[in-house]
């Protein structure tokens, strides 16, 4: 039983671990890429009980001739979801894979490995791109917008027919041609679940019609506005392609003693110690490569996305977060990924102070075995 589909009403996870984090800050004790700390952290996370722990994939980092710059230092994440699974026991493990940067072929035999590794534990994030520059270190341009999610999808649909055909096959789409295709062994699961991010039109259209968790950026704080965002997202997977689909968002979480102390730190690491040449750098590409949200609400939500990728804040006491928590809940948000400036006290203190609430409020069981049981179906092999 993958974890992303046990008994929790708000499944939690871990994001970003894989690199120097979510937030674009010089704060001195930000995340740093390394293996220990995303070791412990995905240890950690693993006893705690939550249910995921996901990667992303960055090739290159944001700002232009800077090679060095922390936003590039991003561990690979298929051999980074290889050896969290190896040393973890009940986390759902996740690995990303851009499309333009990987062969189907390749991609399916790993997705296939690191599901052996974990005993059925993985799960796939499929991305089309949209940091032009890291694509274009492959020697091809990056596609026309709603063309990568073309590419994207017939790249799926290879990827997952080498998941499943036990007969050789052949392919030819607009974008692949595969002769004789096969790969083996086969994933753990019958089917290895499917994330997409996709916030434009076309993205959302292509995880609803694909993917079985889906992903918001959560703009009101308005519980009725978050419902209306969900369900309309959940119309129309059932209504277009008569499919159910799960909705997860992205958070930043600071928690301390007082709301003042709280809202007083978010300030301090994502306005007063930004990384400005990162975050400039990443609101012109946004701007540029993506169609999730129209140009000005990209510059309100700036703070946003030098706190932790644009994620919903969490930032106050241990009551509120868990109340936030409970309104997303409410709302029809299924899952939430975690990220911190420092995940190390960050997830200490979420798991001290705020999982027992979310427990006692009913959200989520105590980790542990119950934690494992579930109330919902897998997703169905996909042939
Ligand atoms: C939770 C989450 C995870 C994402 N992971 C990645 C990633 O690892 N690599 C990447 O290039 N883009 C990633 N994205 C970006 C999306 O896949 C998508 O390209 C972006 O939201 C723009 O949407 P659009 O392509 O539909 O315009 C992520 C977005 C979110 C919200």
């Amino acid at each position: 039983m993958n974890p992303l589909f046990g008994g929790n009403t708000l499944k939690l996870g871990l994001f970003c671990t894989n690199g120097s984090g979510a937030s674009q800050t010089l704060a001195p004790e930000a995340h740093e890429t390394s293996w220990d700390m995303s070791l412990r952290t995905a240890q950690a996370a693993d006893r705690a009980g939550l249910e995921a722990v996901v990667p992303f994939a960055r090739w290159k980092g944001y700002p232009e001739n800077n090679p060095g710059h922390r936003s590039g230092r991003v561990m690979d994440p298929f051999t980074w979801a290889a050896g969290i699974a190896a040393v973890t026991e009940n986390i759902g493990v996740l690995a990303t894979s851009h499309a333009p940067t990987l062969h189907p072929i390749v991609a399916a035999k790993q997705a296939a490995t690191v599901d052996h590794i974990s005993g059925g534990r993985f799960a796939l994030n499929v991305v089309g791109g949209w940091n032009k520059p890291e694509l274009e270190m492959f020697g091809a341009p990056l596609r026309e917008h709603d063309e990568r999610y073309d590419h994207l999808a017939e790249w799926l649909q290879v990827t997952r027919s080498l998941w499943t055909e036990t007969d050789e096959f052949d392919f030819h789409g607009s974008f692949f041609d595969v002769v004789g295709g096969v790969s083996e062994p086969k994933p753990v699961q019958p089917a290895i679940p499917i994330m997409n991010a996709g916030g434009s039109p076309r993205g959302m259209r292509f995880a609803a019609e694909h993917a079985d968790l889906c992903f918001v950026i959560v703009h009101s704080e308005d519980e009725d506005e978050i419902r209306e965002q969900i369900q309309g997202y959940k119309r129309m997977a059932r209504d277009e392609f008569g499919r159910e689909v799960r909705v997860w968002t992205h958070t930043a979480v600071v928690q301390r003693d007082t709301q003042a102390e709280a809202e007083q730190y978010y300030r301090r690491f994502s306005v007063e110690q930004e990384d400005t040449e990162s975050v400039d750098a990443w609101m012109r590409l946004q701007a540029a490569n993506t169609e999730v949200m129209p140009p000005a609400v990209l510059q309100a939500m700036r703070q946003r996305f030098a706190a932790g990728a644009g994620g919903f804040p969490l930032v106050g006491t241990a009551e509120t977060i868990s109340e936030r928590l409970g309104t997303l809940s409410r709302a029809g948000i299924e899952g939430a990924l975690l990220t911190w400036v420092d995940y190390d006290a960050g997830l200490a203190a979420f798991t001290r102070d705020v999982l027992p609430r979310l427990e006692a409020s009913g959200l989520r069981a105590p980790a542990g075995p119950s934690a494992a049981s579930t109330d919902r179906a897998e997703p169905a092999v996909i042939g």
